[in-house]
């Protein structure tokens, strides 16, 4: 983990709401798909706001931020004349799945399941990429080259299967649900539903979750999750964030 100043490469509308922010990363750590980095609001006396990785490739990294408060607002009048502050990569990436990797992503999981994607179609796993959205409007255009076969599901059938993700997976691809692993980032809710999936097929699945931070490095334990570990409580930012759904205590 480092902390740095990174040049801004691009900053760029993709989708409704969500924008590519690309910036030099020039380290010796490099980040893996699931792990997240801290950016410092600029000019605002906010703490550190996390976001998922969302590619890394020749000293380029990137994030998908969607525009929700005042820090992703004045992260989005970012421009190539700027640096920001970066403090990363933290927490645990994905586990490189033993079956044919099923990748969900909803919201502003988007970003961490892009970058695994591409990860895993360059090691050769044919992921399978399932995208929810209420809406196209919030799907942006997307070039992930050869290997990733890629889902649209949107909840009013504008773009896609018409319905979420896992009514998607259960009705279009309901032979591969028994001898797959789940891997996926989103709101609640849908990671829930992806767990419940996955004990219905009794098959293995990775959440990414997520907790406001304040630390995100371990040290204050605002960010904890019950789970069914002995010591119960487990720190988002430095256990996970992604964990076994098994290990989740889901409410
Ligand atoms: C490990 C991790 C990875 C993340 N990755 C991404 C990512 O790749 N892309 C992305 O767009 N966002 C991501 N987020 C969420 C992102 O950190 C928040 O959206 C951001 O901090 C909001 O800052 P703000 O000042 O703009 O909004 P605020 O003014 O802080 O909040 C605006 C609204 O968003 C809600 N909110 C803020 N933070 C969170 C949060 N962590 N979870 C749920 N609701 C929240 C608030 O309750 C409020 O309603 C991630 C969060 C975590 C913990
Ligand atoms: S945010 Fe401080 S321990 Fe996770």
């Amino acid at each position: 983990m480092i902390q740095k100043q990174c040049k801004v490469i691009s900053n760029k509308l993709i989708a409704k709401d969500y924008y590519e922010l690309v910036f030099n990363w020039e380290s010796s750590f490099n980040p893996k798909p699931g792990q997240f980095l801290t950016l410092r609001p600029q000019g605002l006396p906010l703490l550190r706001r996390p976001f998922a990785f969302s590619s890394f490739k020749d000293n380029r990294a990137a994030i998908i931020y969607k525009t929700v408060g005042k820090a992703t607002k004045g992260f989005s009048s970012l421009t190539e004349k700027d640096s920001i502050s970066i403090l990363g990569p933290l927490g645990s990436g994905f586990d490189l799945p033993k079956k044919r990797p099923v990748l969900i992503a909803g919201g502003i999981g988007l970003g961490p399941m892009l970058f695994t994607a591409i990860d895993f179609a360059e090691r050769g796993l044919s992921p399978i990429l399932v995208i929810g959205a209420r809406d196209k409007s919030f799907i942006p255009k997307l070039e992930l080259g050869k290997g990733v076969e890629v889902v649209i599901a949107t909840d009013d059938g504008s773009l896609g299967f018409k319905g979420n993700v896992t009514q998607c997976l259960k009705t279009e691809y309901n032979n591969i649900l028994n001898n797959c692993e789940i891997l996926c980032c989103g709101p609640h809710i849908m990671l829930k539903a992806c767990h419940e999936l996955a004990l219905e097929y009794d098959i293995e699945c990775q959440v990414s979750m997520e907790e406001m931070m304040a630390c995100a490095v371990g040290a204050c334990y605002g960010c904890v999750v019950e789970t069914t570990h002995q010591e119960k409580y487990k720190r988002v930012c430095k256990d996970g964030p992604v964990f076994n759904s098994r290990e989740i205590v889901w409410i």
